[in-house]
């Protein structure tokens, strides 16, 4: 068995080893396995994994569940390809990357005058806007457009990294803003995770929709298996530890263009040193490659670095038990699971002085 998933590896890796979506920002192409299969198997038996895993991070029993389903997903699929992605994508979400908050999400909201500058440069932009091109996790019949404005980019991810540090409890290391990304009618984007080495801490900052637009939800799983369905307003920040957090927008969107900014932090430190492609790969079973039917779990389908459910309306059977939760967000504020709100101390005063 241990030969036969090398062999399959091997021809997943000569394919695309490492997922090649491209998310927001996210580009994973071009790279190759660094190891071979024994010396990766070797790897799983020295670091003491095992399966089903001893523990997931959170060790809750709502993320153990939700985690549990998509391992049993994964382990029905047929398909080589999707499987190996499925593994990643899930193993990295509860097993390889530890979490920093509670929850794993927040609703907060950022600086007014970012907000204004931004959305004045988006409706001066809008004639201008150019298309993005295909991104493969999104569906729908047009590609979304983009507005490129590096210098706001820059300004928001300055003014935005209290924020996110504050939330998160750890000092950031800045790696990405990315947009802006104008998604246009009819659009969807599957749910995933994104990249662990980059996407740790992060946030979508909604700025701006047009005048005929619907509501439309960002959907994250926290850390206790609840599905929470967001509406943003302009001004937003969904924030959310976008490596561990599945996340997507699976129903279509209403309306003309819907814009956001995908701003990216990692933690300060050794984080950066290691791989962390590697760390999920290694923790991924001998077995991998195996295919244990489960008519009880919904069907799954794995597009890259992104997951849908084929069966289910919306493509994501989970929305049917969703929370939702609606902005606006409060500045200094983070709203999150069980409607719980902290102060994120951004004026320096504590909880005590506060009261
Ligand atoms: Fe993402």
């Amino acid at each position: 068995m241990c030969r036969l998933a090398g062999i399959l590896l091997l021809l997943v890796s000569l394919f695309s080893f490492f997922n090649n979506s491209f998310v927001h920002g996210d580009n994973r192409k071009h790279n190759k396995a660094p190891y071979t299969e024994e010396e990766r198997m070797a790897e799983y038996v020295r670091q003491g994994y095992q399966f089903p895993f001893d523990t997931y991070y959170p060790e809750t029993p709502g993320f153990r569940e939700i985690m549990d389903q998509r391992f049993a997903q994964i382990r029905s699929l047929t398909d080589t390809q999707m499987k190996w992605d499925g593994w990643i994508q899930t193993v990295n979400a509860a097993v390889s990357t530890p979490n920093f908050t509670e929850y794993g999400w927040g609703l907060s909201q950022a600086p007014d005058l970012l907000t204004l500058d931004i959305r004045q440069a988006i409706y001066e932009g809008l004639p201008r806007a150019r298309s993005e091109g295909g991104v493969d996790v999104i569906d729908g019949p047009v590609n979304p457009l983009f507005i490129d404005r590096p210098d706001l980019n820059a300004r928001a991810m300055r003014e935005l990294q209290p924020i996110l540090e504050s939330w998160a409890g750890i000092e950031l290391v800045p790696a990405q803003a990315y947009g802006f990304r104008l998604y246009r009618n009819e659009s969807s984007l599957w749910m995933h995770t994104d990249r662990t080495q980059t996407h740790v801490i992060s946030c979508i900052y909604h700025i701006a929709s047009s005048d005929d637009s619907e509501p439309w939800p960002i959907v994250i799983e926290d850390y206790e298996g609840n599905t929470q369905m967001a509406y943003l307003e302009p001004g937003d920040l969904l924030l959310y530890e976008s490596a561990k957090n599945f996340h997507g927008r699976p129903t279509k969107f209403d309306g003309s263009w819907y814009t956001s900014l995908f701003v990216h932090f990692y933690p300060k430190g050794d984080w950066q040193h290691e791989n962390h492609d590697t760390k999920a790969h290694y923790a991924i079973p001998p077995d991998w490659a195996k295919v244990i039917p489960n008519d009880v779990v919904p069907k799954l389908e794995v597009i890259g670095t992104s997951m849908m459910n084929p069966l289910c309306d919306d493509h994501w059977c989970n929305l049917k038990t969703a929370k939702k939760v609606f902005g606006p967000g409060q500045y200094n504020t983070v709203l999150t699971s069980n409607g719980q709100i902290s102060s994120l101390h951004l004026d320096g005063a504590t909880d005590d002085e506060e009261l």
